[in-house]
């Protein structure tokens, strides 16, 4: 038996009454996961490490800039979708809720790591500007922390899913009456 998958949610086509319960991602959203935690570890190393080796730091920071914005760009289309079917499939108070904390940090994590990224991006273009040191520092208390609880949430978002068993009366599908 088949079942065909929604290129950026990972829904199952539905194709009838017997086919089984969603049992994973898709390839798309695993190669997300991964890139957030690649993100992640590269910007503990930033936090934690380059300073006392910063030929390395320099670019960790260069690779950790570029791969953000990549990550930002290939994250949007995805989640905008995700977020669309995703507390239409949500069986779950809890899980529900968790799931809008986990995007707010997302949210912020992601704004955060833009707005420190602006001073380096207007010097390419000419312009010398920085944040006052309060704000840098506090940007960068945000970008860290979130960065943390947005990792801690996306485990535990996995964690809770529905590997196997079918999630609801529809098998674990979007009901036929949702858009
Ligand atoms: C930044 C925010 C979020 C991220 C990174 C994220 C990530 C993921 C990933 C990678 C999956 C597994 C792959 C898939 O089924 O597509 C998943 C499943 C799921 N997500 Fe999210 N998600 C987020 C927010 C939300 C929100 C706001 C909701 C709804 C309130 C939600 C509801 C679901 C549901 C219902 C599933 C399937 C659960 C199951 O099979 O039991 N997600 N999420
Ligand atoms: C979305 C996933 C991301 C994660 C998990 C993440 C994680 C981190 C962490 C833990 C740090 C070290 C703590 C700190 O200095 O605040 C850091 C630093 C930084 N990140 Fe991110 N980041 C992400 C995305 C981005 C994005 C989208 C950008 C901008 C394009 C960005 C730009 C920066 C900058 C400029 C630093 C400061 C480096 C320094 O001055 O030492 N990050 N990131």
């Amino acid at each position: 038996m088949t079942t065909t998958t929604h290129p950026t949610t990972a829904l199952p086509a539905s194709t009838g009454d017997t086919i089984p319960a969603w049992k994973g991602g898709s390839a798309y959203s695993a190669t997300l996961t991964a890139a957030f935690a690649l993100l992640t570890l590269s910007g503990l190393y930033l936090e934690f490490l380059a300073a006392s080796h910063w030929a390395a730091g320099k670019l960790v920071l260069v690779l950790h800039l570029l791969g953000g914005a990549l990550f930002t760009l290939a994250l949007a289309p995805w989640l905008l979708s995700h977020v669309r079917s995703g507390p239409a499939r949500s069986q779950r108070r809890l899980f529900t809720l968790l799931g809008w904390a986990l995007l707010g940090k997302y949210l912020v994590v992601i704004a955060t790591g833009l707005l420190m990224a602006l001073p380096p991006a207007l010097y390419l273009l000419g312009h010398i500007w920085f944040w006052r040191f309060e704000t840098s520092d506090l940007l960068s208390f945000l970008h860290l922390w979130f960065s943390i609880a947005a990792a801690l949430g996306v485990v535990t978002h996995l964690t809770l899913r529905h590997w196997k068993r079918a999630a609801s009366p529809t098998g674990g599908h979007r009901p036929h009456s949702q858009p």
